[in-house]
């Protein structure tokens, strides 16, 4: 009983204590560059002053510039440039979280080069990116959006036998660009439409992964020139900026179409514009463009053979409070000096390795 009563002595001085108000006022500085799933950054909340930018479109860049001189952590998404002259402002940045897979806005050397780790949000999103490469692939094939303007449209007269021919699914080849998860995933899926399932990486996967998968490996022009459904899922870096251009397009299948969930400048589009009205492919199915948005006279939009939606691969409701969470954790980790969950530059971890 005696110890207590001097223990609650001791903690109620503790608390009236100006060091523990000094604590307080000193907690870590946080800016999010958008308002993010209810709930994602509850975690955040606990250990960090959290701010967010309230506005629908991403903050300016010298705002950014601005704000990371004044901050500890930064969460940000891929529409925020995350440049040397923005990282290198951050005089006390702990640590960058990005809510996406994708980091190409990020210029990690030199984060790594200041010992910044910068952390992304894999796995929780590859089953809704998949699924959504193959409701692109779907459409394109039997041309769904078209059939669903042409209904509106008033020209639904009757069962006609040659009305709105699109591609077989089942039993045709499907070409798969970079193998990483979310490349799985889609050929995974492919399995369960008897397809043949081709795949380009740079690393051949373990043979029995393949198997288990079943996919076979493929040199990139053969696969190409053999699919009858080609979908991008490579990351953006300066090997795969621009790797669909005009001769890629010559040696794919006219009857082919290209489904792109990854980045838009891994294609050109004007050679794909070229490819599309040209007749060298049958059709395309974009989530991403280059730029984005895709500009409203883009002749890329004059086309009916061509599906664009607005980078939505991953939007899920349920994925994208996962992201949100992911991405709250790996800044939470980073602002008390642990390793972060999901770090993309291993390497500022002394000797460690990452994920
Ligand atoms: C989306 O494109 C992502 O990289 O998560």
């Amino acid at each position: 009983m005696k110890n207590a009563i001097s223990i609650s002595i001791w903690y109620n001085n503790f608390l009236a204590s100006p060091k523990v108000f000094l604590k307080s006022m000193s907690q870590p500085k946080v800016f999010v560059t958008r308002r993010l799933p209810d709930g994602g950054l509850d975690r955040l909340r606990f250990l960090a002053e959290v701010e967010v930018w309230p506005e629908r479109l991403p903050p300016p860049y010298e705002l950014l510039l601005e704000k990371v001189k004044h901050i500890d952590g930064l969460l940000c998404l891929l529409t925020d440039r995350i440049d040397r002259q923005l990282i290198e402002a951050g005089a006390s940045l702990k640590a960058i979280s990005q809510m996406a897979v994708g980091y190409d806005n990020i210029d990690i050397p030199v984060a790594t080069a200041r010992g910044i780790p910068v952390g992304n949000t894999p796995d929780v999103l590859t089953d809704a990116t998949a699924d959504f490469a193959w409701a692109l692939l779907m459409a394109a094939a039997r041309r769904v959006v078209e059939a669903d303007r042409f209904t509106r449209a008033g020209s639904w007269q009757t069962w006609e036998p040659d009305l709105l021919l699109g591609s077989s699914i089942a039993g045709a080849t499907l070409g798969i660009v970079g193998f990483g998860r979310i490349g799985q995933a889609v050929a995974r899926r492919g399995a369960g439409f008897n397809m043949r399932v081709l795949y380009f990486s740079r690393h051949r996967r373990d043979p029995a992964l393949e198997q288990s998968i079943g996919a076979e490996p493929a040199e990139f022009d053969v696969l190409l020139g053999e699919s009858d459904f080609v979908t991008i899922h490579t990351s953006l870096s300066e090997d795969t900026y621009h790797l669909f251009s005009d001769r890629q397009f010559e040696l794919m299948k006219p009857e082919a179409i290209l489904i792109n969930t990854a980045r838009g400048a891994v294609v050109d589009p004007d050679a794909l514009y070229r490819a599309l009205s040209g007749g060298k492919i049958a059709g395309a199915a974009l989530d991403v463009t280059e730029p984005e948005p895709i500009p409203l006279n883009s002749p890329l939009l004059t086309l009916k053979n061509l599906i664009v939606s607005p980078h939505i691969g991953s939007a899920s409701r349920q994925t994208r409070l996962q992201m949100a969470m992911i991405a709250a954790s790996n800044l939470a980790a980073g602002l008390k000096g642990d390793r972060l969950p999901y770090c993309v530059n291993p390497e500022v971890y002394a000797g460690g390795k990452g994920e």
